[in-house]
C-alpha cells in the first residue's frame, strides 16, 4: 500500500509516553507526547544531553522506542525500526545527522550525494539532476570530486545535508544543521528550510541557535534536562519566555543580555 501524503488523515508522527534508554542503563527520553501534523515547520530546543538528537533519531526509526506508543507516517514504528518497511519510510523520512562524518561513507561527496536517488533505482538523468541540484542548494558544487574526508566541518555539513536533499523526502529531520557554518552558509540554509517549509514538507530542527529559530519554524518543542518535554508552543511566544529559557539553559543568566552581544 502506497502512503499518499496529500490525503493521509493521520498525523506525521504520534508519540504517547516514549520513553528511550540507551543499552538498558542510559535514560535518553521520558514520558515524551508529541503530535506533528504534515506541513508543520518545529524547533527542537533542549540543552546538551537533553536528548534532540535521540528524538529525531526515533522519528527516524533508527530507534525503537523502549516505551509508550508511537506512530510515523500511518506505520507503527517498530515495523520501522525492525526493518520491514524501512526502506520506503526512507524514501519519505530523511535524517540529517548532528556529525556530518556519520552520514558521509562514499569516495567522493558526488557519490554521497548520489546515493539515496541511485537507491531508489531512478533513471541516471534524474539522479544527475537531482545531484547536481543539491549540491547547488548547498553551494558545494565545485566539491563534488573531494573525498569528504578532504572537506572542512562546515563543507562535510553542507555535503551531509545535500545527500538528504537529493532523497527530496517529505519529511526532514535537521539535527544542528546550522552548527558549524559560516553566516552565509547559515543564511542559505535559513532561506533553504522556509523554500522547503513553503513548498509543505515537514521540518523538524534541533538547534542550539535561537536567533534563527523564528526564521525556520512557527513551532517550539523545549526538552528539559530531565528529559521530558518542558514547553510546547508558538516560538515566538516561547523565545520571550525568559524564566523557561533559562530553566531549560537554553540561556544563561550572565551570558544572556536581552539578545544584545554588549554589555
Ligand atoms: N550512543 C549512546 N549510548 C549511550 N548513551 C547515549 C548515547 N547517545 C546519547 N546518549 C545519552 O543520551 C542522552 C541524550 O543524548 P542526545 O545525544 O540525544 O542529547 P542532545 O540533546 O542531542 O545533546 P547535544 O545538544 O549535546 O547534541 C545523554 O544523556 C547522552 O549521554
Ligand atoms: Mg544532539
Amino acid at each position: 500500500m502506497s502512503l499518499n501524503l496529500a490525503t493521509d488523515p493521520e498525523p506525521v508522527f504520534k508519540l504517547e509516553g516514549v520513553r528511550y534508554v540507551y543499552n538498558g542503563r542510559q535514560p535518553a527520553l521520558d514520558s515524551i507526547n508529541l503530535e506533528v501534523k504534515r506541513g508543520e515547520q518545529l524547533a527542537l530546543l533542549g540543552a546538551n544531553g537533553s536528548g534532540k538528537s535521540t528524538l529525531l533519531k526515533v522519528l527516524d526509526g533508527i530507534y525503537s522506542p523502549n516505551g509508550g506508543k508511537m506512530r510515523a507516517l500511518g506505520r507503527d514504528i517498530a515495523a520501522v525500526a525492525s526493518g520491514h518497511d524501512s526502506f520506503r519510510f526512507h524514501r519519505e523520512v530523511g535524517l540529517v545527522f548532528q556529525d556530518p562524518d556519520v552520514q558521509l561513507f562514499s569516495a567522493t561527496v558526488f557519490d554521497d550525494v548520489a546515493f539515496g536517488p541511485l537507491q531508489l533505482g531512478l533513471p541516471q538523468v534524474e539522479v544527475l539532476a537531482r545531484c547536481e541540484e543539491a549540491l547547488e542548494m548547498m553551494e558545494i558544487s565545485h566539491l563534488a570530486r573531494r573525498a569528504p574526508f578532504e572537506l572542512s566541518g562546515g563543507e562535510k555539513k553542507r555535503a551531509a545535508i545535500a545527500s538528504v536533499l537529493s532523497l527530496k523526502p517529505e519529511v526532514i529531520l535537521l539535527d544542528e544543521p546550522t552548527a558549524a557554518l559560516d553566516p552565509r552558509t547559515k543564511w542559505v540554509l535559513v532561506n533553504l528550510i522556509q523554500k522547503l517549509g513553503q513548498a509543505g514538507k515537514t521540518i523538524i530542527t534541533a538547534t542550539h541557535e535561537l536567533e534563527i529559530v523564528p526564521l525556520i519554524a512557527s513551532r517550539t518543542i523545549v526538552i528539559g534536562e530531565n528529559r521530558q518535554i518542558l514547553a510546547d508552543g508558538p516560538s515566538h511566544e516561547l523565545l520571550h519566555d525568559t524564566d523557561l529559557l533559562v530553566r531549560a539553559n537554553l540561556i544563561h543568566p550572565q551570558l544572556h543580555y536581552l539578545g544584545h552581544s554588549t554589555h
